[in-house]
């Protein structure tokens, strides 16, 4: 299979993203042109590196590039300034220098984090994500952002950072757990719902067998979404506008995340794909769409066994009231206002600033009523 290549447009900070098989084997070759020395330092977590690190190794090594590694322990809680200060002392102890290019290998915590690490070492170094769970290679590689938690929220302390590469290896899809592939197509399917009809439908074809396991087809959506997300950063990168598109569902799914403790009982795309078939619950009952789209929303997630309702999620959850509560702590808030993005149909998505909260409230009530 050809390697696909997405290429992100902003100006003298512009990168590909290259979407294909082999990559991880190919990494030498690919990021060689980057080099100003053959050496790299690559930030990693504990389950990628068991699986995958050798293969890096092995395909920088054939290049004639040297690579030190610092593996962390999997998960959200790496994402802390705990982790960020090791992170930077140890590319400081490894004698990176401006020149020099770090790796982040992982899903999306590596990214974020050896990302805002590199933003800020020296001022700011390069970096070249590689991308190893679904949602990271469809969303958190690309674009820019980088950042960790802090005790007050999630990715409440960061940089716009863009990378200099980005390579999606598809292979390594073939690792990830059903759920966490699953986790990652709630941001594949969001893309269908915030800007494409066309993908969307294409996704209720093809859906089911990209699941169970075919490449071109994983690729193919890798690469659509890739593209409609480098269109979109391309347009605004800082999120002045157009950019909080891509946080279709994740005012409802970021309130679901604080409500389950950012935990094992809901993961961020399963928030992100619940939160979308809210988004658009809330549309309808707005009067901005026909009922029938959620229900189609909807039922596609059904079709790809994904939790789909506030009754899918496990244990209690505060009452609406509560949940609207945690919504206020996202961090979208503009002057007191919630932001959501709402949308006229599927693939039709616009960011409302001033939603009514009982009609956020009805949807909520009814959702926990039918737990
Ligand atoms: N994940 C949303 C964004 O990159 O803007």
């Amino acid at each position: 299979m050809a390697v696909d290549v997405v290429k992100v447009a902003l100006g003298e900070r512009s990168y590909e993203v290259r979407i294909g098989p082999g990559l991880i084997a190919r990494a030498g070759a690919e990021i060689a042109p980057l080099l100003s020395r053959p050496k790299v330092a690559i930030v990693t977590e504990d389950r990628v590196a068991g699986l995958h690190l050798e293969a890096l190794m092995a395909g920088l090594a054939a290049e004639g590039i040297a690579a030190e590694a610092l593996v962390l322990p999997p998960g959200e809680a790496t994402k802390s300034w705990a982790h960020l200060q090791e992170v930077v002392e140890w590319l400081l102890a490894q004698k990176v220098e401006r020149k020099d290019i770090v790796v982040a290998f992982g899903g999306g915590v590596i990214g974020d984090l050896a990302g805002f690490a590199a933003a800020i070492l020296r001022r700011g170094v390069r970096f070249v994500q590689i991308p190893t769970s679904l949602l990271a290679q469809v969303d958190s590689s690309v674009g820019g952002k980088t950042g960790i938690n802090s005790p007050h929220g999630k990715n409440l302390v960061g940089a716009f950072h863009q990378p200099s590469l980005v390579l999606a290896d598809i292979d390594v899809l073939g690792t990830l757990t059903p759920r966490d592939f699953l986790a990652g197509y709630g941001e594949v399917v969001k893309y269908g719902g915030l800007g494409s009809l066309d993908f969307f439908e294409w996704l209720e074809r093809n859906g089911p067998a990209l699941a169970a396991g075919d490449a071109g087809l994983r690729q193919e959506a890798v690469r659509r979404s890739v593209q409609m997300k480098a269109d979109i950063v391309a347009r605004d990168e800082t999120e002045q506008g157009d950019r909080a598109l891509l946080n279709l569902g994740h005012t409802f799914g970021h309130a679901l995340e604080a409500a389950t403790g950012y935990s094992d009982r809901l993961l961020h795309g399963e928030g992100v794909a619940i939160g979308c078939a809210l988004a658009f619950e809330t549309s309808a009952r707005l009067g901005l769409m026909a009922q029938e789209a959620p229900s189609r929303f909807r039922a596609h997630l059904a079709a790809m066994g994904m939790k789909r309702d506030l009754a899918d999620i496990a244990g209690a959850l505060p009452d609406a009231e509560g949940l609207i509560a945690l919504m206020g702590q996202d961090k979208k808030v503009q002057a007191g206002k919630l932001r959501f993005i709402l949308a006229r149909g599927i693939g039709e998505a616009f960011v409302a600033d001033d939603v009514d909260l009982d009609v956020v409230r009805s949807v909520l009530l009814d959702g926990l009523a039918g737990r």
